[in-house]
């Protein structure tokens, strides 16, 4: 079988202690929607910023598109068409809505006024908001805004580090449809999620991580459907 579009290949390391990952393994495929979930500590976002380069592993790999990235710094990794939207601080409070989408397209040098429009399209309540500042918004819009600003460098891989944290049922839906819409433009999505039944319901691929091992690996509806992985993870 071909290569994913972007794996991280058996990943080892951690922030300069003990290891965290053991040899993690999550990848995902050319605009499908890959999900990560596990217990809190499991290494989930640690994997993330290991596929973004934002910490350095001593074994295994991350490539993309059949190139090996695993040396490169995050600002080269969005050069070449990823983009990460982390768990905190990851949008401008005091800055306009407009704002931030402005400096997500930080790095291009060609007309961002189409990629603005498209965002607005994708999130329209956050036209309306445009020139309030991005931390009066409501923690859903918040979120909008952190996913918007991921997606003005027009990347082929958007990483998500908990899009849905502290927003409500509705709003997480919501959330979701916007996130599987984007994937159905041919963008990869890969995801950290602690609403895991929501979230392996609108997953192509799902990874079970726990204690910075792959505990289960198979397609979201399998997983849901595996007894053991109800059980342990989700809660019976
Ligand atoms: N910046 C850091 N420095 C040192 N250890 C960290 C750091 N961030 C997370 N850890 C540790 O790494 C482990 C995994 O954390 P994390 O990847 O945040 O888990 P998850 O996202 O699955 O809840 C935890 O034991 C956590 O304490
Ligand atoms: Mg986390």
């Amino acid at each position: 079988m071909a290569e994913p579009f972007l794996i991280g290949d058996r990943m080892t390391g951690g922030y300069g202690g003990a290891d965290i990952l053991h040899g993690c393994t999550v990848a995902v495929e050319k605009g499908e929607i890959a999900v990560i979930v596990g217990p809190n500590g499991a290494g989930k976002s640690t994997a993330m910023k290991a596929v973004f380069g934002m910490l350095n592993i001593h074994a295994g790999a991350v490539r993309l598109n059949g190139e090996d990235i695993t040396r490169l710094s995050p600002q080269a990794r969005v050069a070449k068409g990823m983009a990460f939207v982390p768990q905190t601080h990851n949008i401008f409070t005091s800055m306009t809505v407009e704002e931030n989408l402005e400096m997500g397209a930080f790095l291009r040098r060609d007309d961002i006024s189409g990629t603005i429009d498209e965002v607005y399209r994708l999130f329209p309540i956050l036209k309306e908001k445009r020139r309030q500042a991005a931390g009066e918004l409501s923690g859903g819009q918040r979120q909008q805004v952190a996913v918007g600003r991921a997606l003005m460098t027009r990347p082929s891989v958007l990483m998500l580090d908990e899009p849905t944290a502290g927003v409500s049922p509705i709003v997480m839906d919501e959330l979701f449809d916007r996130i599987i819409e984007v994937a159905r433009t041919g963008i990869s999505i890969l995801m950290v999620e602690q609403n895991a039944r929501q979230a392996l319901e609108i997953a192509d691929k799902g990874y079970v991580l726990v204690q910075g091992s792959n505990a289960y690996t198979d397609t979201g509806r399998a997983l849901l459907d595996d007894p053991e992985v109800r059980r342990t993870f989700l809660g019976g």
